[in-house]
């Protein structure tokens, strides 16, 4: 059995990843730590039955939970700020984290991966770990190739509550397009156009525009359009449910607990695309 830590268990993703986990046979939720809902019931609160009657502890009290618990793997989906302490601590107890907050730093990239290695507890960090996405990732990496002529943009749109923009998704595809065509990302990324100070538009020539648009309670859609003179072609993903997202986390979990390599795995490599 792998014994889990849930980190942020009252969040909107993680509350399908508690469910998934706590009803999964290979799967033993050992803990869960948040801000909220502290000394609440985990099944109460995501209406499982809980084999283990875990309660929610205060996060402040992470590394006494481990000591007491002693987890295999930490799923984390909580905000980049807190992700940069808490799996800090995971990983310096030889705890396998996975990781699908977004918007994390580069210093934090750096610094976990000497820790990944230090400690020899593997990793999965991944800004989308739904299968479709990791599929546009691959199909995009081809399609630019071929199409490296044609101006290149990404469109994204996510739910109201979203705190970062560009998504994560968004800056990976733009990094896979700029890695293919052999160009620096941030040389080359536009985020959003305007009319310039002289009132003529912005051509896209060179240039991968991303563009965020925030609204209502859309999930997750992304759109790579490439347009060529008088055709154009949409790569386009679109998320119905977070459940996507929580299928992929278990899976990052079982595929991180039994990873030799003491490296950060994406989810590409979980689903060895
Ligand atoms: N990689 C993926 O596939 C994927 C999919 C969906 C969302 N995300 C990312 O996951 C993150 C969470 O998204 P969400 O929509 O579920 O957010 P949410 O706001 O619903 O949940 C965030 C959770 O983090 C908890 N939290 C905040 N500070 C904490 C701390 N210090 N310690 C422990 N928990 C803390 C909150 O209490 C809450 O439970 C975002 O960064 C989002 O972009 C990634």
């Amino acid at each position: 059995m792998i014994k889990l830590l849930i980190l942020g268990p009252t969040g909107t993703t993680s509350k399908l990843i508690s469910k998934l986990a706590l009803i999964d046979q290979e799967i033993d939720v050992v803990a869960a730590c948040d801000i909220t809902n502290i000394g609440g019931d985990l099944g109460f609160l995501i209406g499982v039955k809980d084999p283990n009657n875990i309660k929610i502890n205060d996060v402040d009290d992470l590394r006494d939970i481990i000591n007491k618990t002693h987890p295999d793997v930490a799923v984390d989906f909580t905000v980049a700020q807190a992700t940069e302490k808490n799996c800090v601590i995971c990983v310096e107890n030889g705890i396998r984290c996975v990781i699908g907050t977004t918007a994390l730093s580069e210093g934090f990239f750096t610094t976990f991966e000497e820790l990944v290695k230090k400690n020899k507890a593997p990793a999965v960090i991944s800004p989308n770990m739904a299968t479709g996405v990791n599929i546009l990732f691959k199909m995009a990496s081809i399609l630019t190739k071929y199409l490296a002529e044609w101006d290149i943009e990404v469109l994204e749109a996510h739910h109201n509550r979203k705190i970062d923009a560009p998504s994560g998704t968004a800056m990976k595809i733009g990094q896979i397009i700029s890695e293919t065509l052999g160009s620096n990302f941030e040389d080359i990324a536009k985020f959003g156009r305007s009319r310039g100070p002289n009132k003529r538009s912005v051509g896209a020539k060179n240039e991968i525009g991303i563009h965020s648009i925030r609204a209502g309670d859309i999930i997750g859609d992304h759109t790579i359009l490439y347009a060529g003179l008088g055709e154009r072609i949409e790569l386009r993903h679109q998320a119905h449910s977070r459940e996507c997202f929580a299928n992929g986390a278990l899976k990052a979990i079982k595929f991180i607990t039994t990873a030799k390599e003491n490296k950060i795995y994406s989810t590409s490599e979980v689903l060895g695309l």
